[in-house]
C-alpha cells in the first residue's frame, strides 16, 4: 500500500498548474452515455476515479479511451448492459451518476445503492425521489436500485436539501425526457454548470445551469461534442493553503478564480496577499505565520465542505484561534485525531472544531481516511518538524492528479514508498 514520506520546514514556492476538475470530469464521463455521435473531453485529470468510470463504462458497452495527455475520446456505442455492480460502486459512489442518463436513453437501470463512506451515510433518496416524479418505476431491493421507464417526463422537481450529484443525475435525467422539466433548489456548484455545458454542447436545452433553479426543455437525442473540462477549484485551493501554512508564494496556473471567492476570503483573512488573473491566482505570504480563520461550510456560494481539512491543518499551526463548523456532512472530521497526533490542539465539539494554533506540528505516522482528510495530512507533513509518513494515500490518489510531483515541483520534500510503515526504504 503506497505511503507519502514528508519532511517538513520547506516553504512552497514558483508555479503550478491545476489539473481538471474531478468533481466535474466524473459527471461528463456520465453524461456521454446520452452521445450519439464522438466525444472528445479535454483536460480531464488522470485519477484513479476516472479510471474506476471509464471501466464502469465500457462494463456497460461504452469504451472510451484515455491517453497521455488526459485527452478521454469516444465513438457512439450500443450498451451491452445497463448495471453498475456492488464491487464496482463500493469503491466509487460517484457511479451513481450512470443512472440518469441510463434511465432517460434506455429506460433501464440497476445500481447499486453506494452505501456511506467515511464522511457519512450518503444517502441517494433525492436522486430516487426526482426520477420517480418523472415517471420512473423505482425498486430498492437487495442493495439495488431497480428503474425501468418507457420515456420519463418532465417534472418541477424541488429538493429539499441541496444535492450536487442529485442536481447532476437529474439534470441528465431531464434533457432526454418529453417535455419541460424545472430543477428547483438546484446545487450552484460550478461543476454542475460545467456538466450542463456539455449537455449543451451536444444539443441539450438548459437555462439557468450555476442558479438554484435550472429549467430544461427535453430534447430526442443528443449528438457528440467536444468538450474541455474545467479547472479542479480544490485542487487548486489546496496548493494555496500549502503556501500560507509554509509562508511562501505559489502562483497556480491553469484555474478559475471566480470559483473560489469563498475560499480567496479566507485566505486573505488569514493574512496572505492574494492577486489573482484570468486564468491564475497567486498567493504571497510573505514568510509570515497564517492568524487562525473561522470557517461554516456550506453549499456554494459559500466555503466548500472539500476545503474544510485543509484549513484544519492550516489553523492547527495559525496564530489564534479556528473554529470549524462543518454542516454538510456528518463525519467529516476524520483528520483531526490524525492531526492530533501530529501535535494540533484541536477540540470536536459535535460539527465543530475549535483548533487553538500550536507553535509547530510534530512529524509522526499518519492514516489517510478519505480523500480530502488526506490532503490535510499532507499540508501538516509540509510543516511538521520531522519526516511525516501518510499511509492509505490511495484516498489522496482518487483526487490529486501526481501531487507528490506537483509538490516537489514548489521545493516540497515528499516522496512515494510502498514500505509497510516503521520499515522505511533507505533514501
Ligand atoms: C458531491 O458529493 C461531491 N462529489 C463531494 O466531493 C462534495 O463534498 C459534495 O458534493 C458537497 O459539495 C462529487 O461531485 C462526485 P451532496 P455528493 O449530494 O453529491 C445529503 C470529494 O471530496 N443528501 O451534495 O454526494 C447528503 O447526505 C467529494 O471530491 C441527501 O440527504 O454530495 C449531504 O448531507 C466528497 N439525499 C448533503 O445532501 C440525497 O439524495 C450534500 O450531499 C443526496 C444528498
Amino acid at each position: 500500500m503506497d505511503k507519502l514520506l514528508i519532511t517538513g520546514g520547506t516553504q512552497l514556492n514558483g508555479e503550478v498548474r491545476a489539473s481538471g476538475a474531478k468533481n466535474a470530469a466524473l459527471p461528463i464521463l456520465a453524461a456521454t452515455l446520452l452521445a450519439e455521435g464522438p466525444v472528445t473531453l479535454t483536460n480531464v485529470p488522470r485519477l484513479r476515479d476516472i479510471r474506476t468510470t471509464l471501466d464502469l463504462l465500457g462494463r456497460l458497452g461504452a469504451h472510451l479511451t484515455q491517453d497521455e495527455d488526459g485527452v478521454v475520446r469516444g465513438e457512439p456505442s450500443t450498451l451491452t448492459r445497463f448495471d453498475a455492480p456492488y464491487e464496482l460502486v463500493k469503491t466509487m459512489r460517484a457511479s451513481i451518476l450512470v443512472l440518469g442518463p441510463l434511465v432517460t436513453r434506455y429506460g433501464q437501470a440497476d445500481v447499486s445503492l453506494p452505501g456511506g463512506c467515511a464522511i457519512g451515510a450518503r444517502p441517494v433518496n433525492l436522486h430516487i425521489d426526482g426520477l420517480r416524479a418523472m415517471g420512473a418505476e423505482i425498486t430498492v431491493a437487495g442493495g439495488y436500485i431497480r428503474a425501468r421507464a418507457d420515456r420519463l417526463h418532465g417534472a418541477r422537481l424541488i429538493f429539499e436539501t441541496v444535492t450536487v450529484t442529485g442536481t447532476e443525475n437529474l439534470l441528465m435525467a431531464a434533457v432526454l425526457a418529453r417535455g419541460e422539466t424545472l430543477i428547483e433548489n438546484a446545487a450552484h456548484e460550478p461543476e454542475v454548470a460545467d456538466l450542463a455545458d456539455f449537455l449543451i454542447a451536444m444539443g441539450a436545452r438548459i437555462e439557468g445551469a450555476g442558479t438554484d433553479r435550472i429549467y430544461v426543455q427535453g430534447v430526442d437525442r443528443l449528438g457528440g461534442a467536444k468538450f474541455a473540462v474545467m479547472p479542479d477549484r480544490i485542487e487548486t485551493g489546496t496548493f494555496l493553503v500549502g503556501a500560507a501554512m509554509t509562508g511562501g508564494r505559489v502562483r497556480v496556473l491553469n484555474t478559475r478564480p471566480d470559483c473560489l471567492e469563498a475560499v480567496l476570503q479566507k485566505l486573505r483573512e488569514c493574512g496572505a496577499r492574494v492577486e489573482t488573473g484570468p486564468d491564475w491566482i497567486e498567493l504571497d505570504m510573505q514568510g509570515r505565520r497564517p492568524h487562525a480563520v473561522d470557517i461554516h461550510t456550506a453549499p456554494y456560494p459559500a466555503f466548500p465542505t472539500d476545503m474544510q481539512a485543509q484549513f484544519c491543518a492550516l489553523n492547527s499551526i495559525a496564530d489564534g484561534v479556528g473554529v470549524v463548523a462543518e454542516t454538510v456532512f456528518e463525519n467529516r472530521f476524520m483528520h483531526i485525531p490524525e492531526l492530533q497526533r501530529m501535535g494540533a490542539d484541536i477540540r470536536i465539539d459535535g460539527h465543530l472544531a475549535v483548533c487553538r494554533g500550536v507553535e509547530h506540528l510534530t512529524a509522526a505516522p499518519v492514516m489517510a481516511t478519505d480523500l480530502r482528510a488526506s490532503a490535510g495530512l499532507v499540508l501538516a507533513g509540509l510543516v511538521a518538524q520531522g519526516e511525516t509518513l501518510v499511509d492509505r494515500i490511495y484516498h489522496l490518489d482518487r483526487g490529486y492528479d501526481n501531487i507528490e510531483a506537483k509538490l516537489a515541483g514548489l521545493g516540497a520534500v515528499i516522496r512515494r514508498t510502498s514500505a509497510t510503515a516503521g520499515e522505511v526504504e533507505s533514501a
